[in-house]
């Protein structure tokens, strides 16, 4: 047993599909990867993971399937204390996926950020989410600056962006070009997963299952996120 995972799913942009990233990623890590998952904590104070596995409950409860995962609700104001936490978590060998709040205005989030092994960042080219995208990765950058030259303590976790949530209104030729620059700029610096597009079944992610509509829409997206993280000779090809 090695030490536990830590995955991070972030983006200072309210509404990115974050929380819904971090539900269908588990649910694929352990349905189609078969990798145990510890928990998803969610440190949203909209609870909504927290929320939606209680929903889910009541929904399965009789029926044959049973929770894959723990939800685990964690605060961000005990920002001290999440380095001891994340220590903990080390230890138990297990995959554990953080969801935050659409803000960075807050220190725990920096604590989860730098101590994580992966940052997985939904993300879309509209021009506002671009936006708050590329502040999240300028700011990311400061900090892992600011950390090296005041502590000395260099700050390894690396990467992940998912396109997602394409909005309808980006088809234009010259839309899909900016698009396509983008993404190449972005894969000098990070690994870019495939896109996840807009899909009723993506949006009715749940914590419980994984569906064939979803495995369908976002399985290309997920396979390469699960890669990255658990195949060591994939993860050393892309260094910030
Ligand atoms: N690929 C997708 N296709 C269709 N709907 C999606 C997709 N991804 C997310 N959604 C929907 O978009 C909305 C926002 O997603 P989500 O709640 O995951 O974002 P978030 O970043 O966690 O938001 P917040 O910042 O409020 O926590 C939700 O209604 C979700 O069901
Ligand atoms: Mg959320």
């Amino acid at each position: 047993m090695g030490e536990s995972k830590i995955i991070v799913v972030c983006n200072q942009k309210g509404g990115a599909g974050k929380s819904t990233l971090c539900m269908l990623l588990a649910n694929y890590l352990v349905k189609e990867f078969h990798l145990p998952v510890g928990a998803i904590i969610d440190t949203d104070f909209q609870k909504s993971i927290v929320k939606k596995r209680e929903e889910d409950k009541k929904i399965y409860k009789g029926t044959v399937i049973t929770d894959p995962y723990q939800v685990v609700s964690y605060s961000l104001s005990n920002n001290s204390q999440i380095p001891a936490f994340i220590q903990q978590l080390r230890q138990i060998g297990l995959t554990y996926i953080i969801d935050t709040p659409g803000s960075l205005n807050n220190n725990g989030v920096f604590a989860f950020l730098a101590l994580a092994d992966y940052i997985i960042c939904p993300f879309n080219y509209l021009v506002l989410t671009l936006n708050s995208t590329t502040e999240f990765l300028r700011y990311w950058h400061n900090l892992k600056e600011e950390a090296l030259q005041r502590t000395e303590f260099e700050i390894n976790t690396k990467v992940i962006l998912v396109p997602c949530l394409k909005p309808s209104c980006m088809g234009t030729a010259a839309e899909k070009e900016l698009w396509n620059k983008l993404r190449e700029h972005f894969e000098k610096l990070y690994f870019v997963a495939p896109e996840i597009p807009n899909s009723t079944a993506v949006g009715r992610t749940n914590t419980m299952v994984i569906t064939p509509e979803q495995l369908k829409a976002a399985g290309e997206a997920l396979n390469y996120i699960a890669n990255i993280i658990y195949n060591p000779n994939l993860d050393s090809e892309n260094e910030e």
